[in-house]
């Protein structure tokens, strides 16, 4: 999100949700200490307005595989395509959330949001309203004002959620962005997202260690194996949007709960 913008890459020529299709992807990274597989191969298919979660072991290579689709690292082999375009560089389109929401300390939240913009150009009246308008989406425009310091962790990330929809993004790229905060906060921007997401339908990854988060938010869910890593399932999500929290007292979600849990768990093959 906060990357340079790429020639050729005109914001206005994506529709504002996009496809995403990986096929054949391998990244291996040269280190000190020799190469490292991070993805051994991924091929997969988000169609446009999907909501997509990644689940798997640490180390199993989700975050590199976040990092290619939004051409922040580079494929060893295959190739990704956003809307049918190969990405060769960071997306600029793509909004973007990690587990820490790298805000900048001596910026208001109101100019936290808009960075992305004034980063690419200049920010305009339209800007700001559109600011105003994601801020009170996330509950936060009598924030506005306020440095993020003066913010508990789950409204960081409020204004993280903010700052990464500002530029109207064709995708939402997020991992593990709720990490870091107390299980009821946690709950609580789960929530937010799903409602959130409901206004906006963004083709949306979401990569996250709890398996019930998942299931809640998503429409499919990709479970990564561990190394040499390759996606191993590809499960679609029944339950109706919008979502509601009973949805987890639905025995169905309990079951996929269960069946997901020991695909995670599942060992490695023996070599
Ligand atoms: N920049 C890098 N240079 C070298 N090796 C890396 C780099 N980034 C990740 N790796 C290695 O690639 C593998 C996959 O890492 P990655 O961060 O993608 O996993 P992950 O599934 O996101 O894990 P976690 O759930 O712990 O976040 C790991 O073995 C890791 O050590
Ligand atoms: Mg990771």
């Amino acid at each position: 999100m906060m990357a340079a913008p790429v020639a050729g890459q005109a914001a206005a020529a994506r529709p504002p949700a996009s496809a995403i299709a990986a096929s054949g992807v391998r990244k291996v990274y040269s280190t000190a200490s020799g190469p490292v597989e991070a993805v051994a191969e991924a091929s997969f298919e988000i169609a446009q307005g999907e909501f997509v979660s990644i689940l798997g072991p640490s180390g199993c290579g989700k975050s590199t595989l976040m990092l290619m689709v939004a051409g922040l690292e580079a494929t060893t082999a295959g190739a990704i395509t956003v809307d049918g375009m190969p990405v060769t560089g960071p997306q600029i389109e793509a909004g973007m959330m990690f587990q820490d929401p790298t805000l900048l300390p001596w910026r208001s939240v109101l100019d936290n949001v808009l960075f992305p913009v004034f980063m690419s150009r200049t920010v305009t009246p339209e800007d700001r309203a559109r600011a105003e308008q994601l801020l009170r989406m996330v509950d936060l425009w009598p924030f506005r004002d306020k440095r993020p310091r003066e913010l508990s962790g789950g409204m960081r990330q409020r204004v993280a959620l903010a700052r990464a929809l500002i530029q109207d993004p064709g995708i939402l790229l997020m991992d593990e962005p709720f990490s870091a905060l107390d299980a009821i906060t946690r709950d609580e921007m789960g929530l937010s997202l799903a409602r959130i997401w409901d206004s906006s339908r963004k083709t949306a990854i979401f990569i996250t260690h709890s398996i019930r988060e998942a299931i809640f938010l998503s429409d499919r869910i990709l479970v990564m194996g561990r190394r040499p890593s390759t996606i191993i399932e590809d499960v679609r999500v029944p339950f109706p949007r919008p979502r509601r929290p009973e949805v987890e007292a639905d025995p169905a979600f309990n079951a996929l709960y269960l069946h997901l849990k020991a695909s995670i768990h599942r060992s490695p093959p023996l070599q």
